[in-house]
C-alpha cells in the first residue's frame, strides 16, 4: 500500500517541468488568491470590530423569539383607521441585515457591549447584575485543567464601611500573594481609601444597598460570588463579616479549605417562631414548611455551589416575593437551596464560630477584656469535629463578632497562638 503511494506521486509530479507554461499560470493564480484573500480578512476584520457580533447577537435574539413563538401572530390587515403603534418597530436593519446608518453615539454604545460582553472586566466594572451574573455562570465542560494552575481563596468581606479589622487580616495574608483573592461589598456610599500597600486596596466591587434581614443582603452575597467567579483560579468562596477574625494561620486554612470535598453551609430545622415560623405558606409549593431551613449566613462553599447560587432563577424569585418583613433571608435562602438540592455536598455546618450564650437576636461581640490567649486558644480547638469523613480538632477557622477596640490584643495573641 505504501509502495503504491509513492509511486503514484512519482508518476503524477514529472508533468509539471514538461510543461512551464502552466507552472506560471498556477504561481500567478496562487498569489492572485493570497491577494484576495489577505483584503477579505481584512475587511472582515473591520466588520467584525465594528459591531456586527451585536448584530450576530440580535440576529441570534431574532431567532430565538420565533422559536419561542412558532406562530407570530399575523400583521394586521390593511386598514384606513388609525393604527396605534404600542412597541417601537426595531430599525429595520436589525432584521435584515443591511448596513443601517446609526448615529455615531449608537455605534459607539453598541462597541462598548460587545466589549463588555467578551473583554475580561478589571477589579472596577460597570455591568449590571443581569451581566454580571450570567459573565459568571460559565461552566467549563472539561474539567482537566490544561495549564499549570493554583486554585486561590477568595476572601469575601460584606460590610457596612471599612473592614474594620484590617490590620490583622493584613498580617494574616502577608507572604501568601497568589494563593488568596479579596472583594469587599460596602454600602454603595461608603469611599474605599485604603493605601496602595494594602491587601485591600481597589478590592471594592460595584455594590448596591444591603440591609441586614432583607433579600439584598443575599443579592449582595450573590454579587461577590458573581465577582469571585469571574476569577477562574478561585476554588473555594468564604463570605465574612467586618468583625469576623482568622482563627488559624493562612497556611492552615488553605489547606483546609482546598482539600477538603464538602461545602460548608450551617442548615437545620428550627422548629420555633425563629425558624419554622419566619416560612410564608405564599412559598408553597414550591418550598414547604418542612424543607424551610436555617443557618448562618457566613458559609465557606467550593465552586460548584457558588455558581448554583447565582445561576438559580428558581428559588430566588420566590424568596424575594416572599420572604419579607421579620423574614431574614439571609439565614433561609442558601441553608434551604442547600439542603433541597445539594445536600450530598454538604458538610452542614459553618466554620465560623459565633457566641448565642448571651442570648438576644444578636450574637456577643466580644471585648477587649475577654480576649485572651486561653480563649482564643478554645476558640481554635474546644471540641471534635468531622472533615472529609475523619474525625479532627479544628471546628471552626473564622470567629465573630470583635468589635475594633479588640484589634490591639489581636495582633500581639496572633504570632504567638495562630502562629501568623
Ligand atoms: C464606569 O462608569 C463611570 C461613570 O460612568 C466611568 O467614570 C468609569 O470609567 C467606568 N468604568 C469602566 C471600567 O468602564
Ligand atoms: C501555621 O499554623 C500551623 C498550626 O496551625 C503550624 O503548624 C505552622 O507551622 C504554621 N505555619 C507558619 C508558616 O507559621
Ligand atoms: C472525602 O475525602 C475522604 C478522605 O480523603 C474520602 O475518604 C472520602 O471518600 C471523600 N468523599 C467524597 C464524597 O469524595
Amino acid at each position: 500500500m505504501k509502495k503504491n503511494t509513492v509511486e503514484r506521486s512519482q508518476i503524477s509530479t514529472p508533468k509539471l517541468p514538461n510543461s512551464p507554461i502552466q507552472f506560471n499560470d498556477i504561481v500567478f493564480y496562487f498569489l492572485l488568491f493570497g491577494f484576495g484573500l489577505g483584503i477579505g480578512i481584512t475587511l472582515s476584520f473591520f466588520y467584525l470590530k465594528d459591531g456586527s457580533m451585536d448584530f450576530q447577537l440580535n440576529q441570534l435574539k431574532v431567532f430565538r423569539a420565533s422559536v419561542a413563538h412558532p406562530q407570530p401572530p399575523p400583521p394586521p390587515p390593511p386598514t384606513t383607521l388609525p393604527v396605534v403603534v404600542t412597541q417601537p418597530t426595531p430599525p429595520v436593519a436589525a432584521q435584515h441585515g443591511t448596513p443601517s446608518s446609526p448615529t455615531k453615539k449608537m455605534r459607539r454604545k453598541r462597541r462598548n457591549n460587545v466589549k463588555e460582553v467578551f473583554e475580561p472586566p478589571g477589579s472596577k466594572h460597570n455591568m449590571t447584575d443581569r451581566m454580571l451574573f450570567w459573565r459568571a455562570s460559565f461552566v467549563p465542560r472539561i474539567r482537566e485543567i490544561p495549564v499549570k494552575r493554583i486554585p486561590k481563596v477568595a476572601f469575601m468581606f460584606l460590610t457596612r464601611g471599612k473592614v474594620l479589622l484590617a490590620p490583622l487580616w493584613e498580617k494574616f495574608f502577608r507572604g501568601h500573594e497568589g494563593l488568596y483573592s479579596i472583594y469587599v461589598h460596602s454600602d454603595p456610599s461608603f469611599v474605599e481609601t485604603m493605601p496602595k500597600s494594602s491587601v485591600f486596596h481597589d478590592r471594592w466591587i460595584p455594590s448596591k444597598i444591603a440591609r441586614w434581614g432583607e433579600m439584598n443582603m443575599v443579592q449582595a452575597e450573590r454579587r461577590l460570588l458573581a465577582n469571585a467567579l469571574l476569577d477562574v483560579s478561585n476554588d473555594r468562596f468564604v463570605l465574612l463579616s467586618e468583625s469576623c477574625i482568622p482563627l488559624f494561620n493562612f497556611s492552615t486554612i488553605y489547606d483546609y479549605l482546598i482539600n477538603s470535598n464538602k461545602s460548608f453551609v450551617e442548615s437545620y430545622d428550627l422548629p420555633s417562631p425563629v425558624g419554622r415560623g419566619r416560612y410564608n405558606t405564599a412559598m408553597a409549593p414550591l418550598i414547604n414548611l418542612e424543607q424551610w431551613r436555617k443557618g448562618s449566613q457566613w458559609f465557606q462553599i467550593d465552586r460548584f455551589l457558588a455558581v448554583e447560587i447565582i445561576i438559580d432563577r428558581t428559588y430566588f424569585p420566590v424568596f424575594w416575593r416572599h420572604c419579607k418583613n421579620e423574614c431574614y433571608g439571609d439565614e433561609h435562602y442558601i441553608p434551604t437551596l442547600v439542603d433541597m438540592k445539594f445536600p450530598d455536598r454538604n458538610a452542614y455546618k459553618t466554620l465560623t464560630y459565633v457566641d448565642w450564650s448571651k442570648g438576644g437576636p444578636h450574637p456577643n461581640k466580644f471585648r477587649r477584656d475577654e480576649v485572651t490567649e486561653e480563649f482564643l486558644k478554645n476558640l481554635r480547638s474546644s471540641t471534635q469535629c468531622y472533615y472529609n469523613e475523619r474525625i479532627v480538632d479544628v471546628c471552626y477557622l473564622f470567629a465573630r463578632k470583635f468589635s475594633p477596640n479588640t484589634l490591639e490584643k489581636l495582633l500581639r495573641l496572633a504570632p504567638i497562638v495562630m502562629h501568623f
